[in-house]
This record gives structure tokens, C-alpha cells and sequence, in this order.
């Protein structure tokens, strides 16, 4: 039902949804930046400089909106890797910091942060791929007054278990810690608003917007504690021969020439999912999710809209025979290689649903995964 706006959805079943979604036409339409007011902004002072600026700002505050925060805490990036990056860079993090992570995050939630020379501990989930909110009370109990800072990085929903972590009590906890939280809601954010943590990461890909954007959000209270991070045109108060000073708040960390025409992109998919409603496109999705779990046998049986697993076969060899029969699934580490290491040394399988999904999208990965499978197994 919702297929009509994508274009693009039309030979093929398309179950890559963790990977990227589609973009529906009012997303790909909107291009009026080219067309009408092709101009830089925050510098230029004739008209369309001033109309550049206008719509960039108020695409700022639509997206903040739809992520549950005001327009002065939204830093456009490139995507949520760029924002965990920024993020990890910005906060100046030093070995008397700590974060805390789970092992088993995408590798954006990881390797900025074994980047920095900040104190690093490991959380774990258990057996059903949820948080081990005990092992988490022991350990901010154990470090606390020991760091001057303790963050609590975590993808609120997993990109291959599609595990949504009970956010709310891992909030509860940093508080009674006085930890800092940053969600990586690369997964989640067409689901969910953020309220009441510090950080917040996403791209524009996975929310049915364009390439090349994506979002960091941060409560305005951190931004004095915070340092530059990209440094050049656009977010300087003053530059002398000798040092700078630079803007306060979100601009300070967009230097250069922004994605301009992406950021309104993103915009019109914020209002296009905000138009569908998130609650209903989240409903449809994971009812359409039991049916999948029906034919394939999940490693995580709570996921979401993803289901990931094991195959007899090679998951390579799996899912390009199924990509040969126009059905795309992902194989593989999908970018958490210790996790899915520990489950499949070769690799799993990932299909992950959309609203735009159908059951007939169903029933012909269905048909076409126990061809692939017979075949595979003679
Ligand atoms: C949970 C999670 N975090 C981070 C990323 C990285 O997103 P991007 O490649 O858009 O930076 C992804 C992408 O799959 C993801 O699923």
C-alpha cells in the first residue's frame, strides 16, 4: 500500500531496508535549492543568500523536531558515522574519561571511540541480545568517582539483531550515575523521538532522505564543554594573524560549505514519515516482520523489522543466488564483525523489512529462499 511512493520499487523485493531505504518521490522532487535560490548561507547578503539561509535554518529545526530536539541542538554531518566521529573528537576525550559500549555495536559505535585515549569497557548482552542492565549497574557503580566523565554509547536499535534496547532504563541509570547517554539512532529514528539524553546520532539514508546527511544532535548544555572539530570558513567569529575565535553552538561544528540541498531533503522526509505517522509505519512493519520469522528461523527472535541468520550454505552464496532471483538481502559481517563473528565465523544473512514491504514481498522471498536453498544443499 505504501509502494506508490517509490519509484523506485518496482522489480524488485527489496529487503536491504538496514543498508538503506528507498526515497519516496516527494524527497527526490524536492530540488527547489537548484532551481530557486542556489546560493551559499550564514554569508551572503543578497536575496538568494538570504533565502538559502532561511530554508537551510528552518530544514534545521524540522529534523530537530522530528528527533526530539530544539533547532539550536542539531549539528547537520554527513552521516552517523561523521556524528560519532565529530562527537568522539568533541568532547576531548582523555584517559580519565570512560565509555561504556556494548562489543557487539556496528563499528561507527566502536572505533571512534577506540580512536580517542579515553578508558574503554566493554558492556554485555545477554543470550537474547538485550543490554545486561545488572552488568551495567555493577559497572557504573564500580567506576563511579574514579572518571571525570563516563559515556554510554548504544545503538537503541541493533543493525543486525534489530534488538530495540530499553532506552528509558538505560537513561534512569545514567542519571542515578551522572553519565552522559548518546544513542546511535541510525536504526531507530523513523521509529522514535529522543528525549531526555545527550547525544544523538543518524543519517539521512536509513531515513528514507538522501545520501551524504545526517545529524548530531546534542543537548545545548554540553556545547561549551565541547571543542571544535573540523576548523575553516563559516564558523568564525573573528580570525587574526595570529588565532581565532569561533561561533557558539551547532554552526561551530559545520565548517565549509554545508550539504545544503541534502539538508532540505531531509526535511521532506522527516514531514513525509510525520504525514504516514511513525506509530503506524512501526506496527505494519513488525507485523509484516512475524510473517518473515516464519520461514526463516531468527538468531534474535525480538528484532524489530530485521531478521538475521544462519545458513547451512554460505550466507555469500545465499544471498547472491537470491539477489540473482531480484530478492536484496544483505550477508556477511554487516559492518559488527565481533558479533557476528561469534555466532557464524563465515558470515549471516540479513533481511530487513519497510513499510513499503508487502506480503506478497514475503511470500516471493519465500519461493525464491527455498529454491536457492534446495539448490545450494543438492
Ligand atoms: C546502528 C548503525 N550505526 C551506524 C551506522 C553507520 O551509518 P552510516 O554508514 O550512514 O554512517 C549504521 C549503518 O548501517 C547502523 O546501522
Amino acid at each position: 500500500m505504501y509502494k506508490r511512493y517509490f519509484p523506485e520499487y518496482k522489480d524488485h523485493i527489496y529487503l536491504d531496508n538496514a543498508a538503506t531505504t528507498m526515497t519516496p518521490v516527494k524527497v527526490i522532487m524536492e530540488y527547489n535549492y537548484y532551481w530557486k535560490f542556489n546560493a551559499n548561507i550564514h554569508r551572503s547578503p543578497h536575496k538568494l543568500g538570504q533565502e538559502a539561509t532561511e530554508k537551510y535554518e528552518q530544514a534545521r529545526a524540522v529534523v530537530a523536531e522530528f528527533a526530539g530536539f530544539n533547532s539550536n541542538e542539531l549539528i547537520f554531518t554527513r552521516n552517523t558515522t561523521e556524528s560519532i566521529n565529530l562527537l568522539a573528537n568533541a568532547l576531548t576525550l582523555s584517559a580519565s574519561d570512560l565509555v561504556l559500549v556494548p562489543w557487539t555495536e556496528h563499528h561507527a559505535n566502536l572505533l571512534p571511540w577506540r580512536h580517542s585515549i579515553a578508558d574503554i569497557e566493554y558492556l554485555e548482552l545477554d543470550e537474547n541480545g538485550y543490554i545486561d542492565l545488572t552488568g551495567l549497574n555493577e559497572t557504573l557503580k564500580r567506576t563511579k568517582g574514579i572518571y571525570d566523565r563516563i559515556l554510554i554509547s548504544f545503538a537503541h536499535i541493533g543493525n543486525i539483531s534489530g534488538i530495540q534496547q530499553p532506552y528509558k532504563k538505560i537513561v534512569t541509570l545514567a542519571k542515578a550515575y551522572n553519565a552522559l547517554i548518546h544513542v546511535d539512532a541510525a536504526q531507530s529514528i523513523v521509529k522514535y523521538k529522543y528525549s531526555d539524553v545527550d547525544f544523538v546520532s543518524f543519517s539521512g539514508h536509513k531515513l528514507y532522505g538522501p545520501t551524504g546527511i545526517g545529524c548530531l544532535c546534542v543537548n545545548k548544555k554540553h556545547f561549551d564543554k565541547m571543542d571544535t572539530y573540523q576548523v575553516g570558513g563559516g564558523i568564525v567569529t573573528e580570525v587574526k594573524k595570529h588565532g581565532q575565535t569561533y561561533i557558539d553552538g551547532c554552526g561551530k561544528y559545520e565548517a565549509g560549505t554545508p550539504n545544503i540541498a541534502g539538508a532540505l531533503q531531509l526535511q521532506k522526509a522527516c514531514e513525509f514519515i510525520t504525514e504516514l505517522g511513525r506509530e503506524e509505519l512501526l506496527a505494519y512493519e513488525k507485523e509484516l516482520t512475524i510473517k518473515l520469522k516464519e520461514i526463516v528461523t531468527p538468531v534474535w527472535e525480538d528484532g524489530v523489522n530485521i531478521v538475521t541468520f544462519k545458513t547451512d550454505a554460505h550466507p555469500g552464496d545465499v544471498a547472491t543466488l537470491l539477489g540473482g532471483k531480484n530478492i536484496a538481502v544483505r550477508s556477511g559481517m554487516l559492518c559488527a564483525e565481533p558479533y557476528v563473528k561469534s555466532i557464524d565465523e563465515r558470515g549471516l544473512v540479513r533481511a530487513s523489512i519497510s513499510f513499503y514491504n508487502d506480503i506478497k514481498d514475503i511470500e516471493k522471498f519465500s519461493k525464491a529462499y527455498n529454491e536457492v536453498c534446495q539448490l545450494l544443499t543438492k
